[in-house]
């Protein structure tokens, strides 16, 4: 039975995904600030559910947690860093928060799994980071939120490369959703391709099982990445 650990699983796409991991047999361990939620999760879910407490912009203390987990689960194949937020603000303190959460608390815990799973038997394991299409260009609605995750894109690329070039067994998915329906994006006013939580969960989690590089969840934002790419200043800089 394979066995997964989800960083931000108490609502959203994090939420959703152990629900899809859980009815596939998954073995899961969760975590999130709000711990109750993960509660609620851990009773309704018919797979062995573990949950941890975990605010990953405790850096150092996230990175222990995690470890912690692994050791209580015997082991784990997948860990999906899913934490993130963003706000459509450029406030010094939300810019501040952004950073710590979606790049730094990010790397704190892509890192752990990294070394961790670079230290099993055969070097194997699989990290799925929870990027966004907004990783291809910057954005001026929102530009930190944009900038963390081309971060954290760039970051897996270079993880993948590292694997590869020691022989490590270590697959690293790059999730890039578009627009998805969760609490994150309740008050965006402006939206267009929204998948429900439900379909971009089993788009991720097909992405994961064939193990992926890459993955635009829908499918059809892979179009408007390119798009994204190729538009002229003049153009995208008014949408
Ligand atoms: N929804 C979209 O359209 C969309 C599009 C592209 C990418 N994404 C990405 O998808 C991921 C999930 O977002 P979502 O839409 O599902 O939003 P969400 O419902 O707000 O979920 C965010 C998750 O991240 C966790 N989290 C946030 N800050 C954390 C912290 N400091 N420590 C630990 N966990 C933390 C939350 O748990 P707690 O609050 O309980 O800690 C929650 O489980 C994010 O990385 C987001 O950037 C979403």
């Amino acid at each position: 039975m394979p066995k997964a650990i989800i960083i931000g699983a108490t609502s959203g796409i994090g939420e959703a995904l152990a629900k899809k991991m859980a009815q596939e047999g998954y073995e899961l361990g969760l975590t999130g600030r709000r711990v109750e939620k993960l509660a609620v999760l851990q009773k309704a879910l018919s797979t062995s559910v573990h949950i941890q407490k975990m605010d990953v912009t405790l850096f150092d203390e996230a990175r222990q947690q995690l470890l912690d987990l692994i050791q209580k689960m015997d082991g784990v194949d997948v860990v999906v860093v899913n934490a993130g937020i963003g706000w459509v603000t450029t406030k010094w303190e939300n810019e501040q928060a952004i950073i710590n959460t979606n790049v730094t608390g990010f790397v704190a815990i892509a890192n752990a799994a990294f070394h961790y799973f670079k230290t099993q038997p055969k070097g194997k394991g699989h990290i799925v980071g929870i990027s966004s299409v907004a990783a291809v260009r910057g954005g001026g609605q929102i530009p930190s939120y944009h900038a963390s995750k081309a971060f954290i894109s760039s970051y897996m690329e270079g993880l993948r490369y590292k694997a590869l070039k020691k022989g490590w067994d270590i697959a690293i998915t790059d999730i890039r959703p578009g627009f998805v329906e969760t609490p994150m994006t309740e008050q965006n006013d402006v939206m267009f391709w929204v998948a429900t939580v439900d379909k971009a969960a089993q788009q991720i989690l097909n992405a994961t099982k064939r193990k992926s590089k890459t993955a635009y969840i829908t499918k059809r934002w892979r179009l408007a990445a390119w798009l994204m790419r190729i538009l002229p200043d003049a153009v995208y800089s008014k949408m």
